[in-house]
């Protein structure tokens, strides 16, 4: 959306908690927080800040919080310390009454930005004509809602960074082929691991509508995992490099990444997974295990206080946390929970009823699937 259109939609942060201090706000949020007892639930996701994350009910991955805000009939609100798709999916999945609130709506994510529905129906219509009925979309949950709706369509189902090989194997039982979007790096890791060579992948550019072989003497005829030309800005910035300096100066550091880095990070890494899998991973290594992990800056860190019996650091040394995810902070916290209190809703996320349909169907076959 344009900028200065979005401005004079959106209510602005009032001045009056821009100016309050750190310890003023924290007492604030204490205080509305208990106030709004279970009418509020509050999910946060591993990536947020830790001045918010800090009032959370829950923290999780994406898929954690997607089922836990289903499953809080009794809150009137429920204020999503996350980005843009997890708010959306959190109202999909809850009645029309509960009502879903992100407190900074310009908490969005680049990589769901990579695709939208009208992009998706012209790659649908290109890869269709050349291979007729053999195709089923599959997208990752950081997507918008219109894209789900899409992928629901057509028969399809999201994904998240946590269920990937499961949900790709269960695409393959239905089609021969899967569209994954918007993230090629996931769609690619999770179905090298599972053992489909890199010839048979391909690569659909949404901007220059054009499908070319992932790599250069493959054969588009035969492919079968067709990758949409999205990535995540932040994830991209764990390279080689950083690999080889790790491996030249540090060689007993494990290499820990999550499989939104690219295919060559992936495998020189030694171990990939969801954030669930990296949190997991750390919190049941021996003390003294030294780590460089490749993920958001703001979990890294957060690990790194939590395991002090660990040496824990970034894999990219230059990192900086996912600036959408940094738009959640403390004062649109407070001013959010103040107009809850009083019965407002500001920065409410609501789903079209048409499009939120459509989603569901593809984000149900997804938890059907465990
Ligand atoms: P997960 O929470 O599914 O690991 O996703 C990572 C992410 O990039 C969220 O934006
Ligand atoms: Fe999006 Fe990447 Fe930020 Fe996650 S870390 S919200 S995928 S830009």
């Amino acid at each position: 959306m344009n900028h200065l259109l979005f401005d004079q939609l959106t209510p602005a942060l009032p001045d009056r908690y821009k100016a309050m201090s750190d310890e003023a706000l924290q007492q604030e949020a204490r205080r509305l927080r208990r106030e709004l007892g279970s009418r509020l639930f509050l999910p946060g996701h591993h990536y947020q800040r830790e001045e918010v994350i800090q009032f959370a009910d829950v923290t999780g991955d994406s898929l954690q919080l997607a089922r836990q805000s289903a499953a809080r009939p009794e809150a009137d609100f429920i204020i999503f310390l996350g980005v843009h798709f997890m708010a959306e999916t959190a109202d999909m999945l809850t009645p029309p009454e509960q009502r879903v609130i992100l407190p900074d709506l310009r908490a969005g994510c680049s990589m769901a930005d990579m695709a939208d529905d009208a992009q998706c129906e012209q790659a649908w219509e290109a890869l269709t004509e050349r291979y007729g009925d053999t195709i089923i979309p599959v997208t990752y949950v950081n997507s918008s809602a219109a894209v789900k709706a899409f992928v629901g369509r057509y028969g399809g189902t999201t994904v998240t960074s946590s269920n990937a090989a499961k949900v790709m194997a269960w695409a393959y039982a239905q089609k021969k082929r899967v569209l994954f979007l918007p993230d090629q790096h996931l769609g690619r890791n999770t179905a090298y691991r599972s053992g489909m060579p890199r010839r048979r992948m391909a690569v659909w550019d949404p901007i220059r509508r054009e499908l070319t072989p992932d790599v250069p003497d493959a054969s588009l005829d035969d492919a079968t995992l067709l990758l949409w030309r999205g990535h995540c800005s932040v994830h991209e910035n764990f390279r080689m490099e950083h690999i080889d300096e790790f491996r030249g100066s540090d060689p007993e550091r494990r290499i820990l990444v999550h499989p939104e880095c690219t295919w060559e990070v992936t495998e020189a890494a030694d171990f990939a997974g969801s954030t669930s899998y990296i949190i997991d991973q750390i919190a049941s290594a021996p003390a003294g295990t030294k780590w460089a992990v490749g993920t958001e800056m703001n979990l890294v860190r957060r690990l790194a206080d939590q395991h002090p019996e660990q040496s824990i650091v970034s894999l990219n040394p230059d990192m900086c946390p996912c600036l959408t995810m940094n738009r959640i902070d403390l004062p649109h916290l407070v001013w959010v929970l103040d107009e809850a209190a009083v019965g407002r809703v500001v920065h409410e996320i609501r789903v079209p009823e048409t499009t939120a349909a459509d989603a569901r169907l593809a984000i149900d076959r997804m938890m059907a699937l465990g």
